[in-house]
């Protein structure tokens, strides 16, 4: 009898669970004309290891609008996709990114950090990225722990150069540096690039209306307001981070441009 009831219990929470899920997909872009665009964070990093192939197999394969990578420069100039300016917390070893050459970030497992059945994931370079994915889903590509932005904007712009570019909002170049951006934006007008903020105000989206196509807000700060004032000023905006359930239903009925999320599978 015991066990009855247990199992009538368990009965009853997952079909409250799958009946809370089914709502809230159905409600949640109910106000939108169009679904935000899905943009798979790190890849689908909530279960791979993030910045990795696993990652962004997975979050194509899920049918993500975008992947969110994040870049940085080797010692020898290479763009590298990790997101810390350590690789201690990704990968099998320590250091500073920028103190080791490609090829030397090239031997660390970036898999097992997160689990040992991914044991063997490597570190990708953005080259590789762009060859392997632009074909298959669009990038938004973050640039981190910039040093020397006319040094880094070059190279991007060169890196990017030697690559079929796509039309359009394919390729976004975004990062929390608004002069970098501004400076790569006078390199490649035609590349979409966007602004990262931790805070919303018609001074701000004045200032960063000429030149970032993106407005992409935390979602703390994404109000309905907020994104309001950022679309009539023209831009676009992506809201950033769904990481958890609260995340996910905290934008619910919102009409952001994007949602960029650790679990793209959740949204398509
Ligand atoms: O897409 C925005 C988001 O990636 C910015 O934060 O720290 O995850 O790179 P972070
Ligand atoms: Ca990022």
């Amino acid at each position: 009898m015991p066990q009855l009831l247990l199992g009538i219990g368990v009965i009853c929470v997952l079909g409250i669970y799958a009946l809370y899920h089914r709502r809230l997909k159905t409600i949640e872009f109910a106000s939108n004309k169009e679904k935000p665009l899905i943009i798979a964070h790190r890849g689908s990093s909530g279960v791979y290891p993030e910045n990795t192939k696993a990652a962004f197999d997975a979050a194509v394969n899920a049918g993500a609008d975008y992947l969110e990578l994040d870049i940085q420069l080797s010692k020898d100039n290479c763009f590298m996709v990790i997101h810390d300016a350590t690789i201690d917390r990704t990968s099998n070893d320590s250091g500073e990114v920028n103190g080791f050459s490609e090829q030397e970030l090239k031997q660390l497992d970036m898999g097992t950090w997160k689990n040992a059945a991914y044991k063997g994931e490597v570190m990708m370079t953005l080259p590789e990225v762009l060859s392997a994915y632009l074909p298959k889903i669009s990038l938004l590509i973050e640039v981190k722990h910039i040093k020397d932005i006319k040094k880094t904007a070059a190279l991007l712009a060169e890196e990017l150069h030697k690559h079929s570019l796509p039309d359009g909002d394919r390729i976004i170049i975004q990062s929390f540096d608004r002069s970098f951006i501004e400076y790569f934006h006078t390199l490649m007008p035609d590349i979409a690039v966007g602004v990262l903020v931790r805070k919303v105000n018609s001074s701000l989206v004045n200032s960063l209306r000429p030149f970032a196509a993106y407005i992409n807000p935390k979602i703390t700060v994404a109000t309905p307001a907020n994104i309001e004032l950022i679309q009539k000023a023209g831009c676009k905006c992506v809201v950033w981070t769904v990481h958890t359930e609260q995340d996910r239903a905290r934008l619910a009925y919102k009409k952001m441009d994007g949602i960029a999320t650790d679990y793209p599978e959740w949204y398509t």
